[in-house]
């Protein structure tokens, strides 16, 4: 069997199939409500080994350890600030993600060989499910290959890994929230947020009493060159977004040079003589089906793919960062 069938919780078959696969040290794709984990048991370093090799990842990028609870922070973190059972309180089990000092037996092959880890709680039924009997920590960065748009569906995993590197692929079908976690690092004098994701900055700063300091330094704005750069979360045909008057110039040229192109907008514009694809105009909306929407354009022999940016409000903070990060050049 590749995939468990599509439910809100697990048979007690299902369940321990998964806890086995997970006890012996494999993969198994797991639900959460922001995108779809590859996991391994976090306590066990080749087992996450396993998952760095099926992903292509770079041995030093640390993954999240998937917890029940809050009441598990202790196994894994030490010298925990209070903030963390604050911000655990209110937003977990949820999309958040806490950076917090790691305890000594947490591995290298976890942390990236630094002295933190990464700790989230995820709120989907059936990922609780198993965390809860599983005991221990679930490793599990999204499940795709390095650099490419993360899964939202149980499908989507399944298209990225062959079936003797995943065995099973638990289907919860698609994931709510369709953007990362956000992730604070509780390290250091202030909290900062690392991450924009599916809590919004203003929720956890409401909650904190203070502002967050914003660090996503490794992605500057400066623009992108098409397969030079380290894309992430990018589909397969090159995406260029900006408003729709900078992208049209580029959008006439490929069409008189007959290129095939569709312009992923919010408002269809009836004067532009090409196909259009209408995204939702919420942002919660848009986040649940964007990584879906660049899949499916990507299979449908495009050239490019154009995207007309979406607002720039704070609710939107979280896909411009994505977006931003998967496309191969911005206006
Ligand atoms: O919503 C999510 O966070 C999803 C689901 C599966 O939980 N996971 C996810 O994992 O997005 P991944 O590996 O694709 O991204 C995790 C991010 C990486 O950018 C990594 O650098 C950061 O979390 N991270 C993990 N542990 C860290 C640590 N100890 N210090 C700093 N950053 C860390
Ligand atoms: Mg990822």
């Amino acid at each position: 069997m590749n995939s468990t069938a599509h439910t809100a919780h697990l048979t007690t078959a299902e369940l321990n199939t998964a806890l086995s696969l997970l006890r012996a040290g494999e993969l198994v794709g797991i639900p959460t409500e922001t995108v779809y984990g590859l996991a391994a048991d976090a306590s066990q370093p080749a087992a996450v080994a396993k998952i760095f090799a099926a992903k292509g990842r770079p041995a030093d990028h640390p993954v999240i350890v998937h917890i029940a609870g809050a009441e598990q922070l202790a196994a894994w973190a030490q010298n925990i600030p209070d903030e963390a059972y604050l911000l655990a309180e209110h937003f977990w089990p949820g999309p958040l993600t806490l950076i917090l000092e790691r305890q000594p037996h947490v591995s290298d092959s976890v942390t990236g060989g630094q002295n933190t880890v990464g700790l989230r709680a995820p709120a989907h039924p059936i990922t609780q499910q198993l965390l809860q009997h599983f005991g221990g920590g679930l490793a599990a960065p999204s499940a795709n290959q390095f650099g490419h748009v993360s899964p939202t569906i149980a499908a989507h995993v399944r298209s990225e890994f062959s079936q003797d590197v995943l065995q099973l692929v638990l289907d919860g079908g698609a994931c709510d929230v369709g953007v990362e976690s956000t992730i604070v690092s509780l390290i250091g004098e202030t909290p900062k947020l690392l991450r924009p994701g599916g809590v919004s900055r203003e929720a956890i700063e409401a909650v904190l009493g203070h502002d967050l300091e914003h660090h996503t330094n490794q992605h500057s704005a400066k623009q992108r060159v098409s397969g030079l750069l380290d894309s992430h979360y990018a589909p397969r045909t090159t995406l260029i977004t900006g408003n729709t008057e900078q992208l049209q110039a580029e959008i006439q040229q490929q069409q008189q040079l007959g290129k095939k192109v569709v312009l992923i907008t919010q408002n269809i514009n009836t004067n532009l003589k090409l196909e259009q694809y209408l995204m939702p105009s919420s942002p919660e909306a848009y986040a649940h089906q964007i990584y879906a929407t660049l899949r499916q354009l990507d299979l449908q022999g495009y050239d490019t793919l154009f995207l007309a940016s979406p607002p720039t409000s704070a609710a939107w903070l979280a896909i411009h960062d994505r977006l931003g990060r998967a496309a191969h050049q911005r206006y």
